[in-house]
C-alpha cells in the first residue's frame, strides 16, 4: 500500500533550542505524497517549509514522529536517499570551478559521472552557454539553475525542490515550471516542491499542502481549493434584481455597484447566462485572484495566520 506513496509523514514535529528560545517550527505534521506528481508545499516565511524538507532528506532529525521514502524510514538510509535529488537553501557549490566542473565533482562523489548528462541538463536548466564559466561569477539565479541540474544528477525517482524560483526572472520561473512539469510528464518522477507564492504552486502542481504557524492546514487538489474559494465580481443593473436571483444559488453581496459572487470559475457561463435571460444588463465580470493570505485565512479560520 504505502509503496504508492512517495512521502509520507507520519505525526512529525520539531523543535528547535530551549526554554525562552524554544520554537516549534513544525508540529504534527501528517502528509502522504503519491508518486507521480507534483506536490506543492505551501507557506509563508517561516512556516516550516525548509525545516520539513530538511527532514525528509534526514539532514535533521524529528523532535517526534517519522518520514517516510517510499514506505521505508529515511533515517540513517542512504541507500534510500539515493533515490532522492534535492534543491535545498542556498545549494553550495566550488567558487574557484565552472559550473561545469561543479557538476562533475558532485557526479563523482555519487558515483553517477556521465559527461553526457552534464551537458543535457545544463542545456535543460538553460546553463548549457555559462557552464564553462567560474560559479564566483554566477548571479543568485544562476545558481539556482546550477542547483537544479545538480538535484537531478544522478537520476533520481523523487525531487525535492526548496523554493526552487528564488532568485530566479519571471523567463527563468517559467522555464523552472515547464522544466517541473517534464520531469513528472515525461520522465515518470514525483516532484515536492516548497513556494511561498500561490500563483507558482498554482500552475505547476497537481496537488498542495498549505503549512503556516508549522502546521499543515490544509491539503488538497489545487483546482478545487482555488475554485472553491473564489470570488465573482459582476458589475450589473439593476442590482436588486442580480441579487435576488443569484442569492438562492450562491453566496452573493452587493458592494457598490458590484454584485460579489462566491463561486467556482467554472460558474461564470451559467451566471451571466442567467442574468441575460433575466434582462440584466452586465458590464464587466471579473473573476477575483485569490491571494495567498486569503487562502490562509480560509483555511485556518483566520485564527492562525
Ligand atoms: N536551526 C534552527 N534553529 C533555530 N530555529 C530554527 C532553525 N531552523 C529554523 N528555525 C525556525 O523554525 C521556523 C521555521 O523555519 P523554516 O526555515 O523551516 O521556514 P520556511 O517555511 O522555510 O521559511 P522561508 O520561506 O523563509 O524559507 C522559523 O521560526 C525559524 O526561525
Ligand atoms: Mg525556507
Amino acid at each position: 500500500m504505502s509503496q504508492n506513496f512517495a512521502i509520507q509523514l507520519e505525526n512529525v514535529s520539531k523543535t528547535f533550542g530551549r526554554r525562552r528560545k524554544r520554537v516549534e517550527a513544525v508540529r504534527h505534521l501528517s502528509l502522504e505524497v503519491a508518486a507521480g506528481q507534483v506536490f506543492g508545499f505551501l507557506g509563508p516565511n517561516g512556516a516550516g517549509k525548509s525545516t520539513t524538507i530538511r527532514m525528509m532528506m534526514d539532514l535533521i532529525r524529528p523532535s517526534t514522529g517519522t518520514v517516510l521514502l517510499y514506505g521505508r524510514p529515511v533515517q540513517n538510509n542512504p541507500p534510500l536517499l539515493q533515490k532522492v535529488g534535492a534543491l535545498v537553501e542556498g545549494a553550495a557549490f566550488y567558487d574557484f570551478l565552472t559550473g561545469r566542473k561543479n557538476l562533475e565533482v558532485l557526479a563523482r562523489t555519487r558515483g553517477c559521472y556521465d559527461p553526457q548528462r552534464g551537458q543535457t541538463l545544463l542545456a535543460q536548466v538553460g546553463m548549457a552557454d555559462r557552464a564553462d564559466r567560474k560559479v564566483s561569477g554566477y548571479s543568485t539565479g544562476m545558481k539556482q539553475r546550477l542547483g537544479l541540474a545538480a538535484a537531478l544528477l544522478h537520476d533520481p525517482d523523487l525531487v525535492i525542490l526548496d523554493e526552487p524560483t528564488n532568485g530566479l526572472d519571471p523567463a527563468g520561473i517559467q522555464d523552472v515550471r515547464l522544466f517541473v512539469r517534464d520531469l513528472v510528464e515525461k520522465q515518470g518522477k514525483t516532484v515536492f516542491l516548497s513556494s511561498h507564492m500561490l500563483s507558482e504552486v498554482e500552475q505547476v502542481c497537481d496537488q498542495v499542502g498549505i503549512i503556516s504557524n508549522g502546521r499543515l492546514v490544509q491539503t488538497g487538489n489545487v483546482a478545487d481549493l482555488l475554485s472553491s474559494q473564489a470570488m465573482i465580481r459582476l458589475e450589473v443593473l439593476p442590482l436588486a434584481r442580480a441579487l435576488g436571483l443569484l442569492l438562492p444559488k450562491w453566496p452573493t453581496v452587493a458592494n457598490g455597484r458590484w454584485l460579489e459572487v462566491q463561486a467556482a470559475r467554472e460558474h461564470v457561463p451559467e451566471i451571466v447566462q442567467q442574468l441575460v435571460a433575466a434582462e440584466v444588463q452586465i458590464f464587466q465580470v471579473a473573476v477575483q485572484q485569490q491571494s495567498l493570505e486569503a487562502l490562509f485565512l480560509a483555511a485556518t479560520g483566520g485564527a492562525d495566520a
